[in-house]
């Protein structure tokens, strides 16, 4: 089953394969703390795929969300134009909630993305999903465009 709100851009087929990819991820996770284990694929525009788990860490702070690991994979390996994102999150009482990007993440995506051309697929563990452009999950937000 499939539920699609707002933003459709990248197609079914390739939102489906998005959200398989991220599942496959959030088996990688390190979640010893909260137990809410999370993966995320994102598509660069020539059709890569980078792959991301959450990394946690006994400071706390030090802990990485899925969305960022894949970024920062990604742009570390020198790319730059993205297309779209699939999160897929749950915690031990995995009750087929959505995880949506938290603020930090969204921060990390509009430096690389218009928001109104990046595509966030939010899937549960049930491969269910539904998408938002950047712009919805980040109105106003603060850029590059604001230091000019
Ligand atoms: N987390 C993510 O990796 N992505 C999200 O979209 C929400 C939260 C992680 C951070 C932390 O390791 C755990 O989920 C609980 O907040």
């Amino acid at each position: 089953m499939c539920i699609r709100k707002g933003a459709d851009m990248v197609g079914e087929e390739t939102a489906k394969r998005l959200v398989q990819e991220a599942l496959a991820a959030r088996e990688k996770a390190y979640a010893p703390y909260s137990h809410f284990r999370v993966g995320a694929a994102l598509l660069t525009k020539d059709g890569r795929i980078y792959t991301g788990c959450n990394i946690e860490n006994a400071a706390y702070g030090p802990s990485n969300c899925a969305e960022r690991t894949a970024f920062f994979k990604a742009v570390s390996e020198g790319e730059r134009s993205f297309q779209a994102i699939a999160v897929a999150g749950a915690g031990e009482k995995d009750d087929g909630q959505y995880a949506t990007p938290c603020g930090v993440c969204r921060q990390v995506m509009a430096e690389f993305c218009r928001p109104g051309e990046f595509e966030v697929i939010i899937a549960n563990t049930a491969g269910e999903h539904y998408s938002r452009t950047l712009g919805e999950l980040l109105p106003d937000g603060f850029g590059a465009a604001n230091l000019e």
